[in-house]
């Protein structure tokens, strides 16, 4: 078949970017990334030392670049799967397409060519230069823009406030007394490693946090039941079945089961699969409805290193937090905002500027197509399943991207668009309540996919 080749120009070369270059290469079309960062990997490049991915090589591997790994399946360190995109880039020759320390400061269309423009700032030289495509993928990544909330009084606490975005090793916590804010992965995680080695820690958690799985379950066991059993990854524990059931039975069996899981930690002595249980238990999360904390490193923090839980933040006074149940975390010396982050796309200001600040993109088709850019502008890396990885999604959108530029597909027509957009949504915000109007790219990982 013949069809027009594109130029393509990307913005961001983490998994999204890596991943839509490549099937933009693979059609036949040509494409540049443009990434401000040194590297390639986008949060796993900046994440924070002792990083470890909640997803599997299997579940976050793209579908046609196997690590070798599969009997063997376990969660990455982040600097681990930034190896594997390096020789996915590799592999796929990406390298002389990547710019790094380039930042795409805006987005213009040229009224005569009717080319889009993407001006890049060098952010060594700080020189501007003007960049010419047919169309644009934006790759800019959901967790790049930190969501950071202030309280009454807290101009008069005078320690350390830092967003988990910026935080890289425990260190500067040691001996200290922190309040750790948020109860998401990050949370968890800086939970685990914060609390080993502070004096006090405590965590809010206001109202509820995902369904709290543990990264392994435990006892391990075998991929092949005559080798040695092994930490068996929870993520590949997931199964079909509830698609077939009515969601309402989801609080009944997910008890039947949290009561199960307590007696088998009773009779195996794991204190943090019991507590795990009581966990989700109070606060009524089940697998059915709610996305996950796929993590358990707060709930060991909570049994081996004391962290304590706490419900909001009222307000500070002084190097005293308070909390709404009347509680005051004295003393403190540090806080860390592991609140998450929100999406925020400066450079389309001049394109589209309803969708720059705070944008949902619920409102894209398959989070991906806005109604009246079409394949002009299009999103990718914006659809985070409530279980299951990211980038197999992206990859996804990459490849039905490919198709659309090649004449393969073609998108609805715009009404149709808008009708199913809706129709999506919908079920998305019932299906995640309260979780998918923060997250505004939650997922159910086999109903996108
Ligand atoms: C600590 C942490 C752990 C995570 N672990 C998991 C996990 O286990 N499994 C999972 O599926 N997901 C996980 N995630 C979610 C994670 O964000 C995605 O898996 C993945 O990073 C998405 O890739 P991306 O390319 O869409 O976005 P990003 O990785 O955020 O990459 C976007 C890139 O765009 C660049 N960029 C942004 N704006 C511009 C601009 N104006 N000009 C130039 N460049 C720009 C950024 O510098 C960045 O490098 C984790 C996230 C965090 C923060
Ligand atoms: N190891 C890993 O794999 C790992 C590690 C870190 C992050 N991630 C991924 O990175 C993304 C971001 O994760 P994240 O944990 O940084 O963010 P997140 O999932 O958005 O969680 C943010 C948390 O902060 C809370 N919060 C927000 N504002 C608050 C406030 N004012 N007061 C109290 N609590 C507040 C939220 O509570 P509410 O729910 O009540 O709003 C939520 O518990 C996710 O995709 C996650 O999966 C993965």
């Amino acid at each position: 078949m013949t069809y027009k080749k594109f130029h393509v120009g990307i913005i961001g070369a983490g998994a999204s970017g890596l991943v839509n270059l490549k099937w933009i290469k693979e059609k036949g079309h040509s494409g540049e990334c443009w990434e401000m960062q040194t590297g390639i990997g986008g949060v796993y490049l900046s994440t924070y030392q002792q990083a470890q991915l909640t997803t599997t090589n299997l579940s976050t591997t793209f579908s046609d670049f196997s690590d070798g790994n599969e009997s063997n399946p376990r969660m990455y360190m982040a600097f681990e799967y930034r190896e594997y995109l390096k020789k996915y880039c590799e592999a796929n020759n990406l390298g002389p397409h990547l710019n790094f320390r380039k930042k795409v400061l805006k987005v213009e269309k040229c009224p005569d060519s009717g080319k889009w423009s993407l001006h890049v700032e060098c952010l060594e030289s700080g020189e501007v230069t003007k960049h010419y495509y047919d169309k644009i993928i934006v790759c800019s990544g959901a967790n790049t823009t930190k969501s950071v909330p202030c309280w009454p009084g807290q101009e008069t606490f005078k320690g350390s406030i830092v967003h988990s975005a910026d935080y890289d090793s425990p260190e500067p916590y040691r001996g200290k007394r922190v309040c750790l804010v948020g109860a998401g992965e990050s949370g968890s995680d800086i939970a685990g490693l914060i609390s080993n080695v502070a004096s006090s820690c405590v965590m809010v958690k206001r109202g509820k946090h995902g369904h709290v799985v543990s990264r392994y379950q435990f006892p391990p066991r075998s991929v092949d039941p005559y080798k040695d059993r092994r930490p068996w990854p929870s993520d590949i524990d997931t199964n079909r079945s509830h698609y077939t059931l009515p969601r309402w039975v989801g609080p009944t069996i997910a008890a039947a089961r949290g009561w199960g899981q307590k007696k088998k930690a009773g009779v195996i002595g794991s204190f943090v699969d019991a507590k795990i249980s009581d966990i989700n238990r109070l606060q009524n999360t089940h697998g059915f409805v709610i996305f996950g904390t796929k993590n358990e490193s707060f709930v060991k923090a909570m049994i081996y290193s004391g962290l304590e839980l706490k419900p909001s933040i009222t307000k500070f006074e002084g190097q005293n937090v308070h909390f709404e149940d009347g509680t005051v975390f004295e003393n403190c010396d540090a806080v860390v905002l592991n609140t998450g982050y929100r999406m925020f796309f400066p450079f389309l200001e001049g394109v589209v500027p309803e969708f720059c600040g705070c944008p949902d993109v619920r409102s894209l088709y398959k989070h991906s197509f806005h109604p009246d850019l079409g394949t002009d502008i299009m999103f990718s890396g914006f659809a985070r399943p409530g279980f299951g990885a990211l980038p197999p999604c992206s990859e996804m959108q990459a490849r039905y991207i490919s198709m659309l530029l090649s004449g393969e597909r073609t998108l609805p027509p715009k009404d149709v668009m808008l009708k199913l957009t809706e129709l999506e949504a919908e079920q998305e915000l019932w299906q995640f309540q309260n979780a998918a109007k923060r997250v505004k790219g939650l997922v159910d990982y086999l109903i996108y996919m």
